[in-house]
């Protein structure tokens, strides 16, 4: 059973191969997305080293001259997803979209390089000033002001696309588009599932702002009417930054270290300001309103990826998390059942993805919860045989909802049955 799912496993991985990168899955998402691919890149090196860091140089090529890593590299083209490279108007020699994504990066780069035979140091090494420099990024370009916490401008950015948590700062921004949408999203999947025509104006009226300020970072951060710290992306980078300060001996640039170790600091201070005492978890926050988010996703979880977390608070969380999953057997859903906002089928505003659930028992197996740990494996292993690869599942059924044949829930399977072996 567990081979027969493995080798499907890898043969999703082998279908949404384009030549070296992996597409998320095909027809939605036809082109490489940034944090999907790390994931991915982390499933290949449960079998292919060589393959696995092959990911991660296709993202590379798609890195900026200021270090930024695109959301999606346009490698090729494709005319089953909008918007399109014309849309997003960048100016790299390989097409992209001009904004980021959660940097999974270093942590996947730190998971193939404990794996890696000495004979790929120089390729380790390589993609090790390619992620310090897009560490360094986001330290200059979205918290210029030092605070401690890095602004996500577009919700596309935290890879939680239409979360409850961005309604509040989103009722600032206009329905207004000069961009003509043509949604191709709602031909692959049912509507029901995707966000919502308005939301999606939204989302466009910020492609349309920043494209027309020419992807200048300090042009956008100055006049971006969503401006947000958010919970999961704060908490990515953190444990980031540790995977990144971990490689420094063995495969970083002389003198990385120190300015590694500062950025852990300040970023750190940043972190633990994000727990909110009133909802007892760890919350995104409005910037422009300078306001806590207060709404519990799995992502206040994220947090568990680093030292942030106090004793009480790790405690506290794991009895959160052993609650939850009295009633929802497949892992965590992405908006807490009972918070306004959720809708156990449409996207981000309920459903669990196999992803989130990886990172939340790696958090709690850092703070020791091991058996809970893996609760969470052992449910998102079982959901996937049960209900296959899909996008991501209905927290209350496991229905399997979304795209089909998904590269990251056929690499968390890999990641984490390993993890059960
Ligand atoms: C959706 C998700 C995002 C993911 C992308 C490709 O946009 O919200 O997190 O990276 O699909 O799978």
């Amino acid at each position: 059973m567990t081979t027969d799912l493995t080798s499907q496993a890898k043969a999703i991985l082998a279908a949404n191969d384009r030549g070296g990168y992996t597409v998320p899955t095909h027809g939605l998402y036809p082109f490489q997305w940034n944090w999907d691919s790390a994931f991915v890149a982390m499933g290949f090196a449960t079998y292919d080293i060589d393959r696995a860091l092959s990911e991660l140089e296709h993202l590379a090529r798609g890195q900026w001259a200021d270090g930024m890593i695109p959301h999606i590299i346009f490698h090729a083209p494709s005319d089953t997803y909008f918007p399109g490279p014309e849309i997003w108007g960048t100016r790299h020699r390989v097409p992209t979209s001009g904004i980021t994504q959660p940097p999974v990066f270093a942590i996947a780069l730190k998971f193939i390089a404990d794996r890696a035979d000495p004979s790929f140091a120089p390729r380790i090494r390589a993609l090790f000033a390619v992620v310090d420099a897009y560490h360094r990024w986001f330290a200059k370009a979205r918290d210029p002001h030092g605070a401690g916490l890095v602004a996500t401008l577009h919700n596309w950015e935290t890879g939680r696309d239409n979360s409850p948590e961005w309604d509040i700062p989103f009722a600032r921004v206009p329905q207004t588009t000069t961009t003509v949408i043509r949604r191709r999203d709602t031909g692959h999947v049912d509507a029901s599932m995707r966000p919502t025509d308005a939301d999606y104006r939204r989302y466009i009226h910020l492609v349309d702002l920043y494209r027309d300020l020419g992807w200048s970072p300090a042009a956008m951060f100055a006049a971006a009417p969503f401006r947000i710290a958010d919970i999961g992306t704060n908490a990515i980078l953190l444990a980031a930054e540790e995977a990144l300060l971990a490689l420094a001996p063995d495969h970083g640039l002389a003198g990385s270290g120190d300015a590694i170790r500062t950025r852990i600091t300040r970023l750190s201070q940043g972190l633990a300001a994000l727990w909110n005492a009133d909802k007892a978890w760890f919350l995104s926050r409005d910037l422009i309103a300078g306001e806590a988010i207060p709404v519990r996703t799995s992502a206040g979880l994220l947090p568990l990826l680093t030292g942030v977390p106090n004793a009480a608070r790790v405690g506290h969380l794991q009895a959160e998390v052993a609650a939850h999953l009295a009633s929802a057997a497949f892992g965590i859903a992405s908006t807490l059942p009972g918070e306004s906002g959720f809708e156990p089928k449409r996207y981000w505003r309920g459903p669990v993805w196999a992803v989130m659930n990886w990172m939340i028992a790696e958090g709690l197996a850092r703070h020791r919860c091991t058996g809970l740990a893996e609760r969470i494996r052992k449910d998102t292993v079982a959901a996937i045989g049960r209900q296959g690869f899909g996008e991501y599942f209905d927290p209350l059924t496991g229905e399997s909802l979304g795209g089909e044949a998904f590269s990251w829930t056929a690499a968390t399977y890999l990641l984490m049955s390993e993890a059960l072996a």
